[in-house]
């Protein structure tokens, strides 16, 4: 069965494996470093490990296999895709593609930083003061109100006994200083990006050797390296240790289902597009099962690295190993910096380390910018190069305002209303439009019949219950903490309205403009026909 069965020609990716490669590459990100063990920890350790797994296997992949079963049957980026399905929500492929878009935009500022570290580690030019060195000659930020990450992280530096600097101090609100450095390495970010993508998969295939295997050796370094020194023995087992009665309180779960959508790029429109360049026979569920287990694989590997170097950090200042828990910028670019300084060879410990973010990163960056492109170019049949500028000089130019000093509370705002509400509404709506409209069983026999070995009917339960109710769930819990909570104790509340809020309302209402523009059809394509639900 195809349901769109049209006579184009799309480009196909050069192998099964080059495909695997630049799914794994998109998964692993930032998310599996700076979020996955933090947030382990916070949730009860080797228990969450538990609720983890569970989450993988009832959503994580579920959600990958049925994203891979509407890209490569419909063969377009989630726009098309969408419009596939039911021809009156391609403003929700849209509205996907403009939330990986935004998430894209602050993405590449994160990398900047990453940038400007490795260059600083020829120097250790953070010195003896990490978390100075990042607010005030990294970020910028002068005279600011602190965002309540900000102020938890000058609380964790008071109660370990360290100097909290004045950038972290609630002041009355200002933009902070524009940092040219942050903006030089957004543009080298940027380019790097593009150049990547430059041909589309051809590019992509080749790129992802180097963007998932070098990571992926730095990294075994740096657990090799954070688990044999003195004091990691305490920091793993903080890691590691099991609270089981964590299992029964609903936040844990909450916080792993949000963790496997975030950490296997569900919901960004970007594996739709990925699995449109797939040639017709392709292993779908396997390909799934092998990207999530990886994926899962090293976060946890990570936890390893992070944990181990952090329990060497107490060690060094005799304190327990919670008071030097950190996560988010906190950890990369403060708690990590001051770790590298006291390491033997330490420039070179720095260098590898913000080159390992970089390599990442990229793949990720890269990932969202190719499912944009992919769907200007199925919407207006323009050119990879056409698209791929437009593309990253839009997402370079929205990055700027977020290379002055404030930026870094603007990216914690759209950060968080993207993660928490943005990707959950695309992820719920995907569940409802196949569960219950296109019929998750067709999709699940047009799925099996491409792979190897077939997915069970547990599958449809996922798509058509769990998952759903647990969004849901999700929605509300985020809704409400919204509301209730917001950043408005440090004056922050009209910048969540702007940077969360509205934010979020410009994606959905640019995604019903752009349904609504007069596409072009490539040329030699044949739109796919809506397909009827229930048809076979
Ligand atoms: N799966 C990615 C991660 O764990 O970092 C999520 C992601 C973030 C993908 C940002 C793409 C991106 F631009």
């Amino acid at each position: 069965m195809a349901i769109g069965n049209g006579v184009e020609e799309r480009e196909t990716w050069s192998s099964r494996r080059a495909f695997v490669l630049a799914a794994i590459g998109s998964a692993i990100g930032l998310g599996n470093i700076w979020r996955f063990p933090f947030i382990c920890y916070e949730n009860g350790g080797g228990a969450f490990l538990i609720a983890f797994v569970v989450a993988l296997m009832t959503a994580g992949i579920p959600l990958l296999v049925l994203e891979f079963g509407i890209g490569h049957s419909t063969r377009g980026a989630a726009p098309k895709a969408m419009r596939s399905i039911h021809p009156r929500m391609e403003w929700f492929g849209w509205a996907a593609t403009g939330i990986g878009f935004v998430i894209c935009a602050y993405y590449a500022v994160i990398m900047s930083y990453c940038a400007n570290y490795a260059v600083h580690s020829l120097t250790l030019a953070w010195g003896g003061d990490a978390a100075g060195f990042f607010y005030r000659d990294v970020v910028g930020l002068t005279t600011v109100r602190v965002d309540s990450a900000t102020a938890a992280a000058a609380d964790s530096l008071r109660s370990a006994g360290a100097a909290v600097p004045e950038e972290m101090i609630a002041r009355p609100w200002s933009l902070g200083r524009f940092m040219p450095w942050v903006a030089v390495g957004l543009l080298f970010s940027w380019v790097c990006i593009v150049l990547s993508i430059w041909k589309g998969t051809k590019t992509v295939g080749k790129v992802v050797y180097a963007t998932v295997l070098l990571p992926w050796a730095l990294l075994i370094v740096f657990v090799v390296r954070g688990v044999t020194l003195p004091g990691s023995a305490e920091g793993l087992r903080f890691y590691l240790h099991p609270e089981f009665a964590g299992l029964l309180q609903p936040s844990v779960w909450l916080a792993a289902y949000t963790q496997v959508f975030f950490s296997l790029s569900v919901g960004f429109a970007i594996m739709i597009a990925y699995s449109s360049f797939l040639p017709r026979r392709s292993d779908i569920v396997a390909s799934a099962f092998i990207i999530g287990i990886a994926d899962a694989l090293t976060a946890i590997l990570g936890g390893f690295a992070v944990f181990g170097a952090l329990g060497y950090k107490a060690h060094l200042a005799g304190v327990p190993v919670a008071s030097v828990v950190q996560s988010g910028p906190g950890l990369t670019f403060v708690a990590y910096p001051d770790i590298i300084s006291n390491l033997p060879v330490p420039h070179l410990f720095g260098i590898l380390f913000f080159l390992m973010l970089l390599t990442l990163a990229i793949d990720s960056a890269f990932s969202l910018v190719e499912a944009v492109a992919a769907a200007t170019r199925d919407k207006w049949g323009w050119s990879h190069r056409r698209a791929n500028l437009t593309v990253g000089g839009i997402a370079f130019l929205c990055g700027l305002p977020l290379t002055f000093g404030v930026g870094l509370h603007w990216l914690d705002i759209v950060d968080r209303f993207m993660n928490q509400i943005g990707l959950s509404l695309v992820v719920l709506g995907e569940c409802l439009l196949i569960g219950y409209y296109f019929k998750s069983e067709r999709m699940r026999r047009h799925v099996n019949e491409l792979s190897d070995f077939g997915i069970g009917r547990w599958w449809n339960l996922c798509i058509m219950a769990i998952t759903p109710l647990v969004i849901l769930w999700l929605l509300a819990a985020e809704v409400i903490a919204r509301i209730r909570e917001p950043y408005g104790d440090s004056g922050l509340r009209s910048q969540e309205f702007v940077f969360g809020w509205l934010v979020l309302l410009l994606i959905f209402a640019a995604g019903l403009l752009l349904a609504r523009a007069r596409g072009a059809a490539p040329r030699g394509t044949a739109r796919p026909g809506p397909a009827p639900p229930g048809g076979r």
